[in-house]
């Protein structure tokens, strides 16, 4: 089936019942306590292309996702990930998800992506596109932040553990891994480009170093030949020298 993967419109508002109704009843059916959306904040992230949303050819709701920004914008989370009962694992969230993290970068390419998680396909989605897994301690320190959990079964966990621990997983994509990544790869790239032209470079030393050498030796021999005359083998100016000075004494 044929499915449109966009950035949310303000046209999509109408969706936003529908989005926070399926939400709410994957929460149940999973017996977890996604936290509920109000359909007015679904409906302001659209406004302000801050969403991802799938829809069927027929203009049926099939997914979305949404982002958000914490800590002054140094991290970005993509929340609300849902996709349609009826078009489950046919690779929708992944896709979904891809577009969020596209839209992640090209808003807010310096800061890290975060997501909280107990769901496998979200982990290992995540794991796609380069997040890793890390402490609870790495994500967003903001109240506002962990507020999203209030609603969660879990939640005593993880105000007993000081927001240490938790059943779901941190993890997080920072891009200056991606940073790194790069300067890592260039110096990859350097070293073996040296490693070929270093090959080529000895070859030529070595060359040089034989033909140098070679005429080098020619030399020494010659002047070796030329030390090796009679001493009565002076040579021309020496002789005009000495007669010279023999006509006058
Ligand atoms: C989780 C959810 C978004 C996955 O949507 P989906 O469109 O079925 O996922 P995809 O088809 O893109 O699958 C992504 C990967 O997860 C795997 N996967 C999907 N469902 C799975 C399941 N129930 N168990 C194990 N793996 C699963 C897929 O095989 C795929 O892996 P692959 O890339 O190796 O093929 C969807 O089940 C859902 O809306 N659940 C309720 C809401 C929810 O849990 N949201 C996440 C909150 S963090």
């Amino acid at each position: 089936m044929e499915f449109s993967v966009q950035v949310a419109e303000e046209k999509h508002q109408e969706y936003a019942l529908e989005i926070c109704r399926q939400i709410e009843e994957s929460a149940k059916a999973r017996g977890t306590g996604i936290a509920k959306r109000d359909p007015e904040y679904i409906k302001l992230k659209m406004r302000e292309g801050k969403a991802v949303i799938a829809l069927a050819q027929d203009g049926t709701f099939a997914g979305f996702c949404y982002i958000e920004t914490w800590s002054h914008g140094n991290y970005v989370a993509n929340s609300g990930l849902i996709v349609n009962p009826v078009f489950r694992q046919a690779g929708l969230a992944k896709r979904i998800k891809e577009q969020a993290f596209n839209l992640s970068r090209q808003l807010f390419p310096a800061a890290k992506i975060v997501g909280l998680t107990t769901s496998l396909p979200v982990m290992k989605i995540n794991s796609d596109l380069g997040y890793q897994p890390v402490t609870l301690s790495e994500l967003p320190a903001e109240d506002q932040f962990w507020k999203g959990c209030q609603s969660c079964v879990n939640y005593d966990i993880l105000t007993r553990t000081n927001r240490k621990h938790c059943l779901c997983t941190g993890m997080m994509y920072d891009p200056k891994w991606e940073d790194e990544k790069k300067k890592t790869e260039v110096v990859q790239e350097a070293k073996q480009e040296f490693g070929l032209h270093g090959k080529l470079y000895e070859r030529w030393l070595r060359f040089k170093a034989f033909v140098l050498l070679r005429d080098y030796e020619k030399i020494k021999e010659e002047e070796a030949q030329k030390r090796q005359k009679p001493s009565n083998g002076a040579s021309k100016p020496e002789k005009i020298l000495a007669s010279w000075l023999h006509s006058w004494f």
